[in-house]
């Protein structure tokens, strides 16, 4: 049973229960439908409560039926015969109505809340607008201007806003169905409002849309969802309810079979699969309520805010009392930037830097499940660290490297106990970025796994599994991508075309601009590193610029020459002789050539990634380029960009 009657006197309740999320397949569309008749043809029934079952509301349209044709009944034709219906209906929300879930609420005369729930248009993450009035009814309840803030940006609101936005009409405590019961024995008792279809948008001027068109395209950085949401908004606010409908349809079943869209979905299902791996259902993570990190430094600090951010506490370790003092202002400053950019405020920021030990005593260690290493990157200081962490952390304490390059077999050698040494590759800066690569050892436990997966969870971070390799996934790759876009320079292709053809791919920053930001000299001293070693390692141009002392932004130059004070990169002249016995004669190439000679680039060295069993799946290296790497998410990653598709 998808949708159950009961009745409460006068008043009938609708309970969906169709798990996990409720989501509106076709047999939940149904099932509404047979309800909204069986309920209109009972006298006895005055009004009518809509209620989940589980964790949320309708989470939205069954994305998994997106692939297929549509299947009656269509969920506008169901809204409208809600809203058509001869007894008013309310919704009562918890958890979150979503897409939709929220149309099907706005379809209601009248939408309750409990406290924690939240609702919102998040279409445009899925590379589609509303298809059930969401771009339509929404500004009716709302506002022109809360309705784009809500379709475009696709984020949720919280029950507080969204009263306050007119989006729903009550917030309640206690009882979500006794509340919404009473609410509508209340609502009986007044006139009811007009269906939401039948009010009217405040009108709004030919500026507002010229603004916003501009603030959408600049924001959605090659996504064409947010765009064509906006439009379906100018087109409920200028045109008829029933015109209006139709073009958010169109365009709705137009953009469902995009391959933007398609892309969205790929990376919906990856993340939710990432997440809760299914090699690993019958490992047991461990608990998690103290962690520590060894080393205050950009890492180590990082790392530490993501902790507490999510509510543990933190013994940070440091070599020595200034260095310990290094790593608390370097925390510090974290938390600054939080309260700076309005995400905390400032008794949050206090109470994130009152949570945190820092101290030079391996003792304080004595009570962490978990310890993660940031120290420098040099094989003999990790090991001593790591010889300390075994003496003195519980036998069961899981620990973990953030090495980037080094072998952590290497590092784990010696430690009592090596089923419990995982990597725990995090990206920089570490209380930001989403990705976190695992990379277990072969004596790494089931369990231990496991818990760095729950430790992603914990920490809202997308978990990708790696195997051990130079660079993991996500720096292999890198270093593979940036080797294909020199070889375009020595093949005579100008520097900023190559830039400029990434970023028209989506790309926040073209590769050489990301390496002026970040540093040319990391790589080399890696690469230095490796030589000393004695591996043959070939120059590269990158090598010849540092050792010239262009190290990128922080010396004025790199790939390019940056004015004193300014970012902008500008073409070198410098550069151009440095090179030049490097470099073939200028040869143009079609942007859209250059941006898939790289991705095509990235994707070979994902196939050989796959074919090592270094990535357990092809989602999963597409992830870890969204996620780490800035690839655009609504081209789905490299590997999903270049699959092969079906003859059409
Ligand atoms: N369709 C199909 N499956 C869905 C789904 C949906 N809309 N939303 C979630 N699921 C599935 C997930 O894939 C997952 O499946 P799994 O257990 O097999 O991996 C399961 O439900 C649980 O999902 P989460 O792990 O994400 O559960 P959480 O409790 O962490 O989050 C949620 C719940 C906030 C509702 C989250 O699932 C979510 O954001 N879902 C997507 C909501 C969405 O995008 N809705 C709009 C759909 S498009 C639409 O409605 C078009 C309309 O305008 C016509
Ligand atoms: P960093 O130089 O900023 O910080 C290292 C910190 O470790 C310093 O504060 C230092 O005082 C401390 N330290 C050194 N020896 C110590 C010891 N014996 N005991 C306690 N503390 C000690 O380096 P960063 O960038 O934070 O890197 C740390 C690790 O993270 C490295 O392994 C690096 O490869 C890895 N990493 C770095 C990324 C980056 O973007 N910077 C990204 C991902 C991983």
């Amino acid at each position: 049973m998808t949708a159950s009657i009961a009745r409460h006197g006068d008043i009938a309740t609708v309970t969906i229960d169709n798990p996990p999320v409720n989501a509106l397949g076709q047999a939940l569309r149904q099932a509404l439908w047979d309800a909204v008749a069986a309920l209109d043809a009972d006298p006895a029934v005055r009004a009518v409560v809509l209620l989940c079952a589980g964790r949320t509301f309708i989470a939205g349209a069954d994305v998994s039926e997106f692939g297929k044709p549509p299947v009656e009944p269509h969920l506008p034709e169901l809204v409208d015969r809600i809203e058509a219906a001869a007894k008013p209906w309310i919704a009562a929300i918890h958890g979150s109505a979503l897409g939709g879930g929220f149309e099907i609420a706005m379809g209601c005369r009248f939408r309750v809340a409990d406290q924690a729930a939240s609702v919102g248009l998040p279409e445009v993450n899925l590379g589609i607008v509303p298809g059930a009035s969401g771009t339509v009814r929404t500004p009716r309840l709302a506002g022109v201007a809360a309705a784009v803030e809500l379709v475009t940006t696709g984020r949720p609101v919280k029950a507080a806003r969204a009263r306050a936005m007119g989006l729903i009409d009550a917030v309640v405590s206690g009882d979500l169905r006794a509340e919404a019961l009473a609410f509508a024995r209340q609502a009986l008792a007044r006139p009811l409002p007009p269906p939401v279809s039948q009010r009217a948008i405040a009108p709004v001027d030919a500026a507002f849309w010229a603004e916003q068109e501009a603030a959408v395209a600049r924001r959605s950085k090659g996504a064409a969802a947010p765009l064509r949401a906006l439009a379906c908004l100018k087109m409920a606010a200028e045109a008829s309810f029933a015109e209006a409908l139709a073009h958010e349809r169109a365009t709705f079943l137009e953009l469902r079979g995009s391959e933007q869209a398609a892309a969205l979905r790929h990376v919906f299902f990856a993340e939710r699969a990432a997440l809760r791996p299914a090699h690993l259902k019958d490992a047991a993570a461990l608990p998690l309520h103290r962690a520590g990190v060894v080393g205050g430094g950009t890492m180590g600090a990082g790392i530490a805010a993501a902790l507490r951010d999510a509510g543990l506490p933190v013994v940070l370790i440091e070599r020595d009392a200034e260095a310990v003092a290094r790593g608390l202002a370097n925390l510090q400053a974290i938390l600054d930037g939080g309260v700076k950019r309005g995400k905390l405020t400032e008794d949050q920021a206090a109470a994130r830097m009152a949570g945190v030990t820092a101290t030079t005593d391996y003792a304080a260690l004595a009570d962490t499940d978990l310890v993660i290493e940031a120290v420098f990157e040099e094989i003999g200081v990790k090991r001593a660290v790591f010889a300390e962490l075994g003496r003195t952390c519980r036998p069961d304490a899981v620990l973990a490297t953030n090495t980037s390059y080094l072998d952590p077999r290497l590092i784990a050698e010696g430690l009592p106990n090596p089923g419990r040494f995982i990597g725990l590759h995090f990206f920089s800066p570490a209380n930001v970025m989403k990705l976190l690569e695992i990379i277990p050892t072969p004596d790494t436990t089931p369990e231990t796994l496991a818990t760095g997966f729950a430790l992603g969870r914990i920490l809202g971070k997308i978990p990708v599994q790696a195997g051990i390799c130079e660079g993991f996934i996500g720096n292999r790759i890198l270093k593979r991508y940036r080797a294909a876009a020199e070889a375009l320079v020595r093949q005579g292709v100008a520097i900023a075309e190559i830039d400029a053809a990434a970023r028209e791919y989506g790309f926040a920053m073209g590769p050489f601009e990301a390496q002026d930001l970040g540093g040319l000299d990391i790589a080399f001293l890696q690469r230095e590193g490796a030589r000393a070693a004695g591996r043959q390692l070939p120059e590269t141009l990158g090598d010849i610029l540092v050792r010239a002392g262009r190290k990128g932004q922080k010396t004025g130059g790199g790939w390019y020459d940056y004015a004193p004070g300014e970012r902008r990169p500008q073409p070198s002249s410098m550069v151009a002789r440095l090179l030049a016995g490097h470099v073939q004669a200028a040869a143009p190439m079609d942007r859209a050539a250059i941006a898939s000679q790289l991705v095509g680039e990235m994707a070979a060295e994902g196939d050989a990634i796959l074919n090592q069993g270094i990535a357990r799946q092809g989602s999963d290296i597409d992830l870890v380029k969204i996620h780490g790497y800035g690839f655009p998410r609504w081209r789905g990653g490299p590997m999903f960009a270049t699959r092969k598709r079906p003859a059409p």
